[in-house]
């Protein structure tokens, strides 16, 4: 039976890992070996490389420990060829130093926020709960979203919200945020924030999403730095890959799927100057082979079934030999 947290009952029933088969296929799973799944979240990902092979082992590294709890206690049964690491997988080469991990067989990050996150009625990710502005995947380490809307001049705000949120009234939401802020009023809650957001823009006409679904996006996306270090990330991840080790990426937002894509073409030796450039400055070295010329995307069968799959793109790569 899943543990349940807090008293809130949470658990791993009713999460579904996306793109599940397809991302088990390109980590060509059922080889065996030691796995890292960077983003083990609930385990659902984990179990399914667990199960591709009796001879498969997965690190798992999350930085929310609350999700490391979950995942571990669905995974025990799996005994030593599970275990688990509370880190940011930006400090992969550091993780896999202390484990003693040399190289490895596939390496996995199933990026963005858990549906453990977005559900719980304590996290603040979401304004279908009232509940203090915190948003944090790690709630050990770090700035509250309540914290940055305290600090960031309404320029960074604004920049924020329009380039994470993709929110075209993103100037006057920011004004907004820093009138409420002079009147010596902080914006403290989730639905301090949706309610200023809303009442700042407006009812959506086509109600599609709430107003303030961009908003808090952009705000979860600048308070776990999401789009920092990605690159650097997905170097150190193919570094430690064997020759024929594979590398699977999903994302869920356009600017994190840029990085991603242009990082693998860059690793493939690809040139990523720009094309004014006399001579290639940016280091493209062929390391890998991209396995996805175009990104792989959920069916509609299964976005039907879990609709926050909809934005899901999955990317993968192939590890050259060392000769080559
Ligand atoms: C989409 S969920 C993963 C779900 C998982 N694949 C499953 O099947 O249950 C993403 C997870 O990645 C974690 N995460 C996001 N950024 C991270 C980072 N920089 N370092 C470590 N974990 C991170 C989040 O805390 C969250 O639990």
């Amino acid at each position: 039976m899943a543990m349940a947290f807090g008293g809130q009952g949470l658990s791993h029933q009713g999460h579904r890992p996306v793109l599940l088969r397809e991302t088990i296929e390109l980590l060509a799973a059922e080889r065996g070996g030691l796995f890292v799944d960077c983003t083990v979240g609930l385990g659902g990902h984990s179990e399914a490389i667990l199960q591709a092979s009796s001879d498969a082992q997965v690190l798992g590294i999350d930085r929310d420990e609350e999700a490391l709890g979950l995942a571990r206690e669905r995974l025990a049964q799996y005994g030593s060829r599970f275990r688990s690491v509370h880190a940011d997988f930006r400090e992969l080469t550091r993780v896999l130093a202390t484990a003693e991990v040399g190289r490895v067989r596939g390496v996995l990050a199933d990026l963005g926020v858990s549906s453990l996150q977005v559900d719980s009625p304590l996290r603040g990710f979401s304004f279908r709960h009232d509940a203090p502005l915190d948003m944090r995947m790690d709630v050990t380490s770090g700035e509250t979203a309540a914290q940055l809307l305290g600090r960031l001049s309404e320029v960074d705000l604004a920049r924020i919200i329009f380039e994470y949120g993709e929110e075209r009234r993103a100037r006057r939401i920011a004004r907004w945020i820093v009138e409420r802020r002079e009147s010596g009023e902080q914006i403290q809650t989730t639905r301090d924030l949706a309610s200023l957001v809303e009442r700042a823009v407006g009812p959506d006409k086509k109600r599609r999403i709430h107003p303030a679904t961009r908003t808090f996006q952009a705000l979860r996306i600048a308070v776990n730095g999401e789009l920092e270090d990605l690159d650097s990330f997905l170097a150190q991840a193919v570094d430690y890959l064997e020759p024929d080790g594979r590398l699977a990426v999903i994302s869920f937002h356009s600017l994190e799927d840029r990085i991603v894509k242009r990082t693998l073409l860059k690793l493939s030796g690809r040139c990523q100057c720009p094309p004014r450039f006399p001579q290639c400055v940016c280091g493209a070295v062929s390391v890998v082979e991209i396995l996805t010329k175009r990104p792989i995307a959920p069916t509609d069968e299964e976005i039907e079934d879990n609709p926050r799959a909809r934005s899901a793109k999955l990317r993968a790569a192939r590890k050259l030999s060392d000769e080559n």
